[in-house]
């Protein structure tokens, strides 16, 4: 007994400093210079969990098939983990991340029905009885079914997430007509299921709100454009959160319940921050698009580019003293920060000063831009953030455009009737000169045209942004 006491308050002081570290990994990830230390307090919280659980485990005596089992699947998960981490490229992260968090909505779909299995559906069972003789079968009965509720939308909206975002399936919105009223049906059918469920425990009705659930998040997930997934995939970490939390209530785990409101919470925070920088209504995006219209089809004649060379560019950075360099999506794709860091390495040398500016949505997930240059080694006190830069456009002889599109498009600022209205942008217009790397006239990720390219002060540089990048530099 003395024992049991000993390793269970040691495991629960472990989840402690394991929640500790979390919340450290947090604050450390928050900011670029720290982001590497806070990854290393997140490995080291999971390390710390780990170790405890199996810990408890060990000394709770359960089944050696249980056991087994439990260090198995540790063992495989972090295989998998390593495995994906070491490959994916990053801008296949966000999917990554989706299919992820279906696992944890898978998980907390299964705790939530095996605490109805144990307790509920087993009410000779000593647990069972426990809870009735305190009166708390009804909390019980509530926490499996939100468990479950949360679990199985989280579990769906992040496969159908990860199949849009790796084009395995149309980006494109379903719109099913009446789809907001489905969508409030399904949680005023929630919300009466759970009472019914709270005063009848019934199996049938823990079969219909997970089937429910599946159905919703489907439906939520499938009605949002490809434009906002990134924002989804933020929701939907979020979501696991509180699923991960929900199932910590069930679990009796306060690890679970702190790490999940962590998650929980960052991932909401992060979703609003997202929102906010792509002028899109956050209720709009975690009600599944609600209220979302296509904007009208855009046949202006926005008049004539000019093109410029790899040499032409060297020119004008040869007589410049100060460059601005904003990196996008495109800089991404083409993995051209290396070049781009060379580039900025010799400027620097001759005595011009060379900046960044970083839009908070360029790319495609928070923080994009940063981590490629940071690979890069580009010394972070050049690296800007858009309002740290946007005051300077005025006295900049040449910004290059790395990339990107919707950043930079003073249609935001200047045309009210663009879809993009109100979304703040890089002015990089204000410019003395403006080159802009892509490899045609296409648009970007919002779909709509960039007058930016047909300023007087505007050259586009087609091409792959790696491959002119070394242009450039060959041509210095
Ligand atoms: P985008 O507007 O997506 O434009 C990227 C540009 O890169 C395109 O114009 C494309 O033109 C060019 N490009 C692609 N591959 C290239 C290559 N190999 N070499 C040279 N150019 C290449 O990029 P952005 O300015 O970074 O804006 C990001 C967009 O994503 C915003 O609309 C934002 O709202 C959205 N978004 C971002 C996030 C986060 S958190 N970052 C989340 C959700 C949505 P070509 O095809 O002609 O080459």
């Amino acid at each position: 007994m003395n024992d049991i006491l000993t390793i269970e308050s040691a495991a629960k002081a472990a989840y402690l400093v394991a929640a500790l570290l979390f919340i450290l990994a947090l604050a450390g990830l928050s900011r670029h210079e720290t982001a590497k230390v806070g990854n290393t307090f997140g490995i080291a919280g999971m390390f710390v969990a780990l170790a405890a659980t199996i810990a408890l485990a060990v000394d709770a005596k359960i089944e050696p098939l249980g056991l087994g089992l439990l260090i198995g699947a540790t063992a495989i998960g972090a295989a998998i983990g390593l495995w994906r981490a070491r490959v994916v490229e990053m801008t296949g992260m966000p999917e990554l991340i989706a299919l992820l968090h279906s696992f944890v909505g898978l998980a907390a779909v299964l705790v939530g029905w095996n605490g109805y299995l144990h307790v509920e559906g087993n009410p000779e069972g000593r647990e069972a009885e426990l809870l009735a003789g305190q009166d708390l079968l009804g909390i019980h009965s509530a926490e499996v079914f939100l468990g479950v509720f949360i679990g199985a939308v989280t579990f769906i909206g992040s496969i159908v997430a990860f199949l849009k975002l790796s084009a395995r399936i149309k980006s494109r919105p379903l719109m099913l007509p009446g789809k907001n009223l489905l969508n409030i049906g399904a949680l005023v059918a929630f919300a009466v299921l759970t009472v019914w469920f709270v005063i009848d425990p019934r199996l049938w009705l823990l079969i219909v709100v997970t089937a429910l659930a599946l159905a919703l998040g489907w439906h939520l997930v499938a009605s949002i454009g490809g434009g906002d997934m990134p924002v989804v995939v933020s929701m939907l970490n979020s979501y696991s959160g509180w699923a991960a939390a929900a199932s910590g209530f069930l679990l009796e785990n306060d690890l679970l319940i702190i790490t999940g409101a962590l998650v929980g919470s960052s991932g909401a925070y992060l979703s609003y921050i997202m929102c906010r920088a792509m002028n899109r209504s956050f209720i709009s995006v975690i009600a599944g698009g609600f209220g979302i219209e296509a904007g009208p089809a855009d046949d202006r004649d926005y008049g004539e580019y000019r093109e410029i060379t790899a040499e032409g560019v060297a020119k004008l950075l040869a007589s410049a003293d100060s460059v601005i360099i904003t990196p996008g999506y495109g800089m991404a794709v083409a993995q051209a920060q290396y070049g781009v860091a060379e580039l900025t390495r010799k400027l620097r040398e001759r005595g011009v000063n060379v900046r960044f500016g970083i839009h908070p949505v360029a790319g495609r997930l928070p923080g994009h831009m940063n981590v490629l240059l940071a690979e890069a080694k580009v010394p972070y006190d050049i690296v800007l953030e858009m309002d740290e830069i946007n005051d300077d456009f005025d006295d900049t002889a040449v910004v290059l455009v790395i990339g990107a599109n919707d950043t930079v498009n003073p249609a935001a600022e200047e045309d009210p009737s663009s879809p993009i209205a109100g979304m703040p942008v890089l002015t990089v217009w204000k410019a003395d000169n403006v080159v802009v790397f892509k490899r045609s006239m296409a648009a970007g990720y919002a779909g709509v045209q960039n007058p930016l390219f047909f300023r007087e002060n505007s050259a586009m540089l087609f091409g792959d942004a790696k491959d002119r990048v070394q242009d450039i530099l060959q041509a210095i």
